[in-house]
This record gives C-alpha cells, structure tokens and sequence, in this order.
C-alpha cells in the first residue's frame, strides 16, 4: 500500500539520502517536499530540495518555510557536518524548477485537506513548519495520517547538548506544540537512529544504483563520514532522517513504548524530550499530561541499513 507523504526537511547529507528513498520507493507517493533552515539556511534547504528532486527526473512541489525558530535566535548552521552547502562541499548543478508560492505551513493546511486521513507528515528538521501548520489549522490533528519526527532523544542522550537532539533543540517551542499535539505521532530519535550505521561499502551500493543523483549522496557521504570518524570514532555514518522512512514502510523493524512527551524549552535541559510511559505514576502528574504519543526505543540497526541500501541500491 502507498504512503502518501509531506516531507519536511533541511538538506543536509543524511536528509538527502531519505529525500532519495521518498522518491525511490514504490510504497511512498511523495506529495511534496516543504523545507527549513536546520543544517542549512532555509533558501539552500530549498535549492536541495529542488536539486534532489530533479536528478532524480521527478517533478515534486517545494514549498518554503521556516527561516529560524520561533523564539529563540538560530544558531549558526553545523557547516562543519554537513558542508556549507548542505551536501558536503560538493560542486553542484544549478536548479531549474522553483519553489511553490505558498508557504510550507500552507501547503501542509492545503494538502493534508485535500485527502483527509491519508497524508503522514514525515518531518526530519526543527519542527517549525508543522507548529506554523497547527496555528493555520488546528483540526489537522484529525485530519493527518500520521506524524513521524526524526528527532528528540530519551535514554540515549544528545548530540548538541548532554540531553538535546538537533532538531529539537533547534526550534524546542515548535518542537513542544508539535510533539504534545494530540495527532497520532511517533518519535523516532537518536535512541534508534544511533543504533544504525551506514558503512562505506553499503554507500558504494548506493551510489552505483543512484545515476546522477548517486553521485551527490555519496560525495556529500564521504564529507559526513569524516565528522562521524572525527566525533564517534565509527567508520560509516548515522542514516538519522531515512530511519523515520523506514519506520513507515517497515515499522515491524523497531520497537516502540507508548507514553506522555513533553519538551524542556529553557534552561540547561533546553531540547531535551522528556518521556512518561502510558499509566506509570510519578510523584506529581504534571509529566502525565500531554497526549500519548508513540516512541522508537529499539530497533534492528542492521535491517534498517539493508532497507536503506536495498532500497537504493
Ligand atoms: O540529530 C539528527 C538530525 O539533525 C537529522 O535530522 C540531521 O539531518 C541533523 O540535522
Ligand atoms: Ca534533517
């Protein structure tokens, strides 16, 4: 069965390669990208998009969004992981097609309307289109599938603070109203994406089966792989954003809890997802309060890279 989805992101390497897999694989429609600033600036987030999509020969609408967080000022754009361009330094083609003129947000309203109950918001950066979304339609959260988040962490810790994830402690006030919205919501973060680890030789499969397109995934790879051997001591790199795409296509890969999220948005904990298991009790009921929301805290890590390389290969 095909999985109609919006695909948020901010390319980046590791959102490239899931960008790669929306358009490859046959049980995903992809109805459109929509894109923000994370791993890069929102307009490179958009030219990637637009890139991605046509060395892949697809027409696929991408609409712009979020520029930097709601409240707090963006931090500087991690060109040391993912290149100044996104796509590791690379030299690349220029792009003909263009960005929608509706805004993210807006496309996201427009789109789910359009096929209510069938659209999964599957979103790989800062959360800040998907809360913009909300505020333009708050009954979305009746109206979607499913939202799948590449982001937060729970027992594994973070990678830009002790306790946060990236794209959570990018923007923790639009993370906070998307990740206790009450829509059917699975977080799927570093206590799974940690977990999986995309050698050379699966990324040398990959760019013989990709074309053009192959080239730029695994020449932006080999700049990410350096930060991975420079940072974690692995040799390969964490595959963050397709793991959300293969918990929607191969969900029986992972296991998952079900309980309360909340988001730390100040302070020392700023970014840090909080997580409650469903009917436990705790000294006050305050972390008990947000809607249940499902959370990956297991996973087959080798299976998830045989999908990923399969997949493209
Ligand atoms: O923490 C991993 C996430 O942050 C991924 O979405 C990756 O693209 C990075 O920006
Ligand atoms: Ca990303």
């Amino acid at each position: 069965m095909a999985h109609p989805i919006i695909f948020d992101t901010d390319p980046g390497v590791d959102d490239a390669q899931a960008i790669a897999i929306a358009l490859a694989h046959p049980d995903i429609e992809l109805l459109g990208m929509t894109t923000t600033y994370g791993n890069v600036d929102v307009t490179t987030a958009t030219h990637n998009a637009l890139l991605l999509a046509e060395l892949a020969d697809q027409a696929i609408p991408v609409a712009q969004g979020a520029a930097a967080p709601m409240v707090k000022p963006r931090h500087p754009a991690p060109a040391h992981i993912h290149g100044a361009n996104g796509l590791g330094d690379i030299d690349l083609p220029g792009v003909r097609g263009q960005a929608e003129p509706r805004s993210a947000a807006q496309f996201i309203v427009d789109t789910v309307n359009a096929r209510p109950g069938e659209v999964s918001l599957i979103a790989v950066g800062p959360l800040g289109n998907l809360a913009a979304a909300l505020q333009l339609d708050p009954a979305l959260i009746d109206k979607v599938k499913q939202v799948v988040v590449m982001g937060g962490s729970i027992k594994e810790g973070g990678n830009v603070t002790p306790v946060a994830e990236a794209n959570i402690f990018n923007d923790p006030h639009a993370a906070a109203r998307v990740l206790t919205a009450g829509w059917p919501l699975v977080m799927v973060g570093l206590d799974v994406t940690h977990r999986c680890v995309l050698s050379p030789s699966h990324m040398a499969r990959i760019e013989a089966g990709q074309g053009k397109l192959g080239d730029v995934l695994a020449g932006s790879y080999a700049f990410y792989r350096d930060f991975y051997q420079e940072m974690l001591g692995i040799d390969g790199c964490c595959p963050h954003d397709s793991c959300a795409l293969a918990w929607l296509v191969r969900p029986e890969l992972f296991t998952s809890q079900r309980g309360h999220l909340n988001v730390a948005t100040e302070g020392d904990a700023e970014g840090q997802t909080i997580f409650a298991p469903e009917n436990r009790a705790f000294i006050e009921p305050r972390w008990s309060r947000s809607p249940l929301a499902d959370v990956c805290l297991g996973v087959d890590g080798d299976a998830v890279v045989e999908w990923i390389t399969e997949t493209l290969a």
